[in-house]
C-alpha cells in the first residue's frame, strides 16, 4: 500500500528521515549527494520533499527547493528504488509537488538532467517540461545536461 508524505521545511525533517533519503540517493543516482549534504536541508526554509511509502517504508523521494520571492522552484532530486519503477510513482510525486507550488505563486521550474538519461527525460515531458538549452560538461563525470522548464 502506497503513502506519500510533505515536508515543506527543513525544519520538519530529522537525521533518520535524511539518512534514509540519503541511501537510496546513493543506490539510485548516478550523481549522488554525500550525507552532509543532506543534512545542510535542515537549516533550509524553502522546500518540497515528498517522500513515497510503501507500508510505511520510505521507497522514493522527490525533492525541490523554492524561491517564492523570485516565483522560482528547482526540481533537484527524484529517486524511487528499482524494484518500485514503472508503477506511475514518479508521476504522482510530481503532480503532489505541483500542487504544493501552486499554492506559493511559483511561475518557473527549472531542473537538470544528464542527455543521456531518456528515461527521467520522458517522465520530465510527460509532467509538461519542455527543453530550453543544454549546458555541456554539466557533471563532474563530463556528461551534457539539458536545462528544462516548466512555467505555471
Ligand atoms: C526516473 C524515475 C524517477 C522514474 O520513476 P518511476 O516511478 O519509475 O516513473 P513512473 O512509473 O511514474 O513513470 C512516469 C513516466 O516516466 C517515463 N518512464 C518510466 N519508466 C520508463 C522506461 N523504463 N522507459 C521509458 N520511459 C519511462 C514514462 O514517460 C512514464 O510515463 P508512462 O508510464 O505514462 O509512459 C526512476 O526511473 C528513477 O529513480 N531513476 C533513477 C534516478 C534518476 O535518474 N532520477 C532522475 C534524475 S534527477
Amino acid at each position: 500500500m502506497f503513502s506519500f508524505k510533505i515536508y515543506e521545511s527543513g525544519l520538519d525533517l530529522n537525521h533518520e528521515i535524511l539518512n534514509i533519503i540519503s541511501e537510496i540517493d546513493q543506490r539510485n543516482m548516478d550523481h549522488s549527494w554525500s550525507f552532509e549534504s543532506w543534512k545542510d536541508l535542515l537549516k533550509l526554509k524553502d522546500l518540497i520533499l515528498i517522500t513515497a511509502l510503501n507500508n510505511d517504508q520510505i521507497i522514493g523521494y522527490v525533492l525541490f527547493l523554492t524561491q517564492p520571492i523570485d516565483s522560482f522552484a528547482h526540481l533537484i532530486q527524484i529517486a524511487i528504488e528499482k524494484e518500485f519503477r514503472g508503477k506511475g510513482l514518479s508521476k504522482v510525486l510530481l503532480e503532489k509537488s505541483f500542487f504544493e507550488i501552486n499554492k506559493q505563486s511559483i511561475k518557473t521550474i527549472q531542473l537538470e538532467v544528464s542527455v543521456t538519461n531518456e528515461i527521467a527525460i520522458n517522465l520530465y515531458q510527460k509532467m509538461g517540461f519542455t527543453t530550453s538549452r543544454s549546458i555541456a560538461k554539466f557533471y563532474s563525470n563530463g556528461e551534457d545536461a539539458y536545462i528544462m522548464l516548466k512555467m505555471n
